[in-house]
């Protein structure tokens, strides 16, 4: 495991996420990309669910190849989702995604698959569909996506092309009232938080401006990626562990993106068409951080948590995902970018979301592995 011997072997052994398999043990979050001609789940013909910036096959997307890859762990193998299955041993049960732009293209996949079994109705969406609910009637099941994107509470002033006319205010010791205010609802949860920490914005706590990150023109104390990131997580991670409702959580490690040659403002492209093997991504100096940093946070939490069996779950799917620069949505982002008379110079590239069908379904898959370990 050379890859990952800089970044804290110890909170791998830690981590709630090994299953027995026979003999031995399976880390089903270390492995490979393997060649799998069985094809994906669901495709933009049979999922109503798929939303224009992920579908990359209605966009247009030319080749195929990257859909034939299955998450192979070492030593294990992780069968497909169980839609019925799933729908079955959840009858009654409300699911929560909270989190940010991930956690929307994830509920796609979710429900995609889920909806080969019953199409579920839309119960509930805020003014700017961040926030959504779906119900399964012929299971009682609900699912929620929650936006929360800093999981503590954030005053962002973006307007909805994404314009923003000052940076985001975080308050490290409030929580984001999006999902605290349905906690005692939910059932399962799978929680998570990304790349919206390396933005411009200023910190308050305790009602008072304690710093900025990345705000030369204020005369601010800097405050590091990493100290925003570890402060939001040790403050979800406190109501979670210390509320009397006590769901199942899961929580997500960080979903890296695979820009190369710029960032998705200066030409940054990810036109790769196969995934990394092991070790091939590189250093990852700053996803590693985040990595490294929530996965003790996590740690601690889960230590702090009264040891209640397969209560706090790691889903950490950081290094799976580290491995498919070849499944972002690229420039697929946006109906037929490369149409007659469209300007191919202008054309932005999206490596952060996934496309779906894609990688996402894994995260699916490995869930549905976790749940029957209980
Ligand atoms: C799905 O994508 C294919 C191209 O991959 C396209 O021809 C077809 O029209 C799309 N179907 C729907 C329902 O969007
Ligand atoms: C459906 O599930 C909810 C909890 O999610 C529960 O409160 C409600 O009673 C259930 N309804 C039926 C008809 O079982």
């Amino acid at each position: 495991d050379a890859c990952f011997a800089t970044v804290g072997l110890d909170l791998r052994h830690n981590s709630v996420t090994v299953v027995p398999q026979g003999a031995g043990m399976c880390d089903l979050f270390h492995g490979e990309w393997v060649h799998d001609s069985s094809g994906p789940a669901y495709t933009n013909a049979t999922c109503r669910f798929i939303e224009t910036p992920q579908n990359c096959m209605s966009n247009g997307r030319p080749d195929d190849g990257y859909l034939y890859w299955k998450w192979k762990p070492y030593g294990c193998e992780v069968p497909p989702f169980e839609s019925k299955t799933f729908l079955e041993d959840m009858r009654g049960k409300h699911w929560a995604l909270v989190g940010d732009s991930i956690l929307r293209n994830h509920v796609q996949s979710l429900l995609c698959l889920l909806s080969k079994v019953e199409d579920p109705t839309e119960v509930y969406h805020d003014k700017t569909y961040q926030s959504r609910r779906w119900h399964f009637p012929s299971y009682n099941f609900t699912l929620s996506l929650v936006w929360a994107p800093f999981l503590v509470k954030a005053d962002v002033f973006e307007d909805e092309n994404g314009f923003s006319s000052a940076e985001p205010r975080l308050t490290f010791d409030v929580l984001d009232a999006n999902w605290i205010s349905q906690w005692t609802t939910f059932d399962y949860v799978i929680i998570s938080t990304g790349q919206w920490f390396f933005k411009k914005a200023v910190y308050l706590e305790k009602g008072a401006v304690i710093g900025c990150h990345f705000c030369q023109d204020k005369s601010l104390r800097e405050v590091s990626i990493d100290y925003s990131f570890r402060r939001a997580l040790r403050e979800a991670f406190r109501f979670i562990t210390t509320s009397a409702h006590r769901p199942v959580v899961f929580y997500r490690t960080w979903s890296p993106s695979h820009f190369e040659g710029g960032e998705w403002f200066s030409g940054g492209r990810c036109d790769r068409k196969a995934p990394f093997k092991p070790r091939e991504a590189g250093d990852r100096a700053l996803d590693n951080l985040m990595w490294r940093v929530e996965r003790a946070e996590f740690a601690k939490a889960a230590a702090d948590d009264g040891g209640e069996r397969r209560r706090l779950r790691l889903l950490d799917t950081y290094e799976m995902s580290l491995q498919r620069p070849d499944a972002h949505a690229g420039p697929y982002r946006a109906y037929q970018p490369f149409a007659k008379g469209a300007d191919a110079g202008k054309v932005q590239n999206d490596c952060l979301h996934w496309c779906l069908p894609g990688p996402i379904e894994a995260w699916n898959d490995i869930i549905m592995q976790m749940l029957g370990e209980d």
